[in-house]
């Protein structure tokens, strides 16, 4: 992500969805919402808007469908619910919180999880919804110039929340699309409980954004939590926790970031690009989104 590649006024409308999210979920909070609302009330716009990689402006496989993974995760009970490779559920992050509400598994893959979408009352789309031109040029780039998905995504676009609400309790969400041209049902981070989200509400709630085999390969958010959980002195050592794991997400070639959100509000970011899309707010005033490092 390149201050260079986005125009001002690109900059001004990622600007404002992120203001939109940011304020969907601060509303929640407002009314005496749980975190998992608020965090489903944050992701859900993002879904429905193309200029992100989830629901509606999912990138596409190399052959062509629309296929998301999303996963929520509560802090308080460690409850998690999780899907991958859905292609008609409009907000993939309300049938992970469904199949965490269900209770009777964690994770559900492709037509199985769309079976259980057909009783979980939740809106469907056709491929139409999903399909944006400018994920479709992304696709055949990379088919005729033999780029990788790096190379086409360069603005990654998972879209993630984590929140702390009135009563102390974390919650952790992601959803994306995944990488252009993902064959083979390739899974990221974003649905991996553990590797690109996690809560608990003994050391914080974790989502992460990037390059996902890496982030699966270091379990990100899981690594963040634990280090936080057995630190002495978690308040002090947030931020650098956060950066190390990233240092170490680095280290074996991978790039992208994580936002966390600790027990007593700490609300961090860490990532290893030029950018990352981000927004945070909290009771006291803070209200700020941004894109660029600086
Ligand atoms: N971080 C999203 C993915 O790799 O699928």
């Amino acid at each position: 992500m390149q201050r260079e590649r986005m125009t001002p006024d690109q900059q001004a409308e990622y600007q404002a969805a992120l203001q939109s999210a940011l304020d969907a979920g601060a509303q929640v909070l407002k009314e005496g919402g749980s975190a998992l609302d608020a965090v489903k009330a944050a992701i859900t716009p993002m879904e429905d808007d193309p200029r992100f990689n989830a629901g509606r402006g999912s990138v596409f496989t190399w052959e062509g469908a629309n296929e998301m993974d999303a996963a929520l995760m509560d802090g308080a009970t460690r409850k998690a619910g999780a899907v991958t490779g859905v292609r008609t559920i409009r907000h993939p992050i309300l049938l992970a919180d469904a199949v965490m509400q269900d209770g009777r598994h964690v994770f559900l893959s492709g037509l199985g999880a769309e079976e259980f979408a057909n009783g979980a009352g939740l809106d469907r789309a056709g491929p139409d919804w999903f399909a944006t031109p400018r994920r479709k040029d992304a696709l055949e780039r990379l088919k005729a110039e033999q780029l990788s998905a790096l190379d086409v995504d360069y603005k990654y676009g998972t879209v993630g929340a984590v929140v702390r609400d009135s009563h102390g309790n974390l919650a952790a969400g992601t959803s994306t699309g995944g990488l252009t041209g993902k064959r083979w049902g390739r899974i990221g981070d974003a649905p991996i409980i553990g590797a690109g989200t996690y809560a608990d509400n003994r050391s914080c709630a974790v989502s992460a954004t990037g390059a996902g085999e890496y982030f699966i390969r270091v379990g990100v958010a899981q690594e963040i939590c634990t280090r936080l959980r057995l630190s002495e002195d978690p308040v002090s050592n947030a931020q650098t926790i956060a950066d190390d794991v990233m240092a170490e997400v680095k280290g074996l070639g991978g790039t992208g970031g994580v936002i966390l959100v600790t027990p007593t509000g700490q609300t961090i970011y860490s990532f290893n690009t030029q950018g990352m899309y981000r927004g945070r707010a909290n009771s006291d005033g803070l209200n700020e989104v941004a894109i660029f490092k600086d």
